[in-house]
């Protein structure tokens, strides 16, 4: 009732493909949109996480466990120094919701200022922040005092974002909106006015971090550092878990209990961040991306060149979109038919998350079943 059915009853997945209940192979470039970007059953994750299910697999975040301080000693080396603290939740939802009431504790302050065709989510706090009216009708009214800009309006930002913000929360690659990609310029003015006004800023990598863009975050791609960094999705290898790194100046403004949660922070969840991330480090996985990534589009590009119903083919890394004139549900059910998984973002935008394990014939394989997919959507 709430999730759209494919059509399709899945029994078994290894590294970038899934195997339907009658033995047809899929190339899975929807990875449950985004989740499995390091393979799904990623050898050195599943044998983290039996490893770890043989010791403790539940435990209150009272108790200490050492594979929490491995997780936390691995993480350290891919996060700037600064985020001395990580707290972990379950979805990326949840962590959106942790980051907003830590930026209201901290500041004194209430405003939110988020943008045009954002997600982070569908939980009150999230969806607040969640530009698309399909989500929030019916709901409202979701928090106060979160305020909505023009995404890419470099001049917007000096009258929105002001003294009385206690946040601005962004995606720089808009994932659900439509593989939307924020200008430099804006990333930086986003930047500057947080730092003039004293306002959090929270960057939202929960799609694109973890390498997915072709660098371990996206944020080093705009060569500006944000106060609040959330991941989620790729960074549990597929085990649920959201994970939110903020700097001690922020943190010293809280107190105990500001936040908690039952599971949040749990042995598995540690044990699956713990092996992703040492995954994500030995096996130069941005860089892959960066270099698949760059070949998948330049592939699409030039295949998909000539058809009137492309109107761009844009993305960084892994992260894929390409923009229709038409709806691409019809391209989406063609690609299946074809043994390729997509999914769709904002209107018209067909999406490609596809894990870093993908090989030179997968990606041939790709840009051959959605050139003959436009072909025949052409027609
Ligand atoms: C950028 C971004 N933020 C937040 C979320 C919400 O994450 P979850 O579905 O795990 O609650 C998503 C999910 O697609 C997302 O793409």
């Amino acid at each position: 009732m709430f999730y759209e059915d494919r059509g399709l009853e899945i029994a078994y997945a290894e590294g970038q493909y899934l195997w339907d209940v009658n033995g047809k192979r899929y190339l899975d470039m929807h990875t449950g949109h985004g989740v499995a970007f390091l393979g799904h059953r990623n050898p050195h994750i599943v044998n983290a996480l039996i490893e770890q299910l043989n010791k403790v697999y539940t435990l209150s975040t009272s108790f200490r466990i050492k594979i929490r301080d491995e997780m936390l000693d691995v993480l350290s080396k891919i996060v700037p120094e600064k985020f001395e603290y990580v707290y972990l939740l379950n979805s990326g939802s949840e962590i959106v919701d942790f980051s907003l009431k830590v930026a209201r504790k901290a500041t004194g302050r209430k405003k939110i200022v988020y943008f045009t065709n954002s997600f982070h989510g569908r939980t009150f706090g999230a969806l607040s922040v969640t530009s698309n009216a399909k989500y929030r009708r019916g709901v409202e009214p979701l928090l106060a005092d979160a305020v909505q800009a023009k995404f890419n309006d470099v001049e917007g930002l000096e009258k929105i974002v002001d003294n009385e913000t206690a946040a601005v929360i962004v995606e720089l690659i808009q994932g659900e909106g439509g593989v939307n990609i924020a200008s430099k310029e804006f990333a930086k003015e986003v930047r500057r006015r947080t730092l003039e006004t004293g306002s959090i800023l929270i960057v939202d990598e929960i799609q694109t971090g973890f390498g997915r863009t072709g660098s371990t975050w996206t944020f080093e791609q705009y060569n500006i550092v944000p106060d609040i960094l959330l991941a989620g999705k790729a960074i549990g290898g597929g085990f649920p878990v959201s994970v939110a790194f903020l700097p001690s100046d922020i943190t010293s403004k809280l107190e105990s209990g500001t936040h908690g949660s039952t599971y949040g922070g749990n042995p598995l969840a540690c044990a699956a961040v713990k092996a992703a991330t040492e995954v994500l480090i030995q096996d130069s996985v941005p860089l892959k991306a960066a270099e698949k990534g760059s070949q998948l589009i330049d592939m699409l590009r030039k295949k998909l060149s000539g058809y009137r119903i492309v109107r761009e083919v844009r993305g960084s890394g892994l992260m894929i979109g390409i923009d229709l004139r038409i709806e691409p549900t019809k391209i989406i059910k063609c690609l299946q038919n074809s043994g390729l998984l997509a999914l769709k973002a904002g209107v018209t935008v067909l999406r490609l998350l596809p894990p870093y394990v993908i090989n030179g014939d997968d990606i041939v394989y790709a840009v051959n079943s959605i050139g003959k997919c436009i072909e025949e959507a052409s027609s």
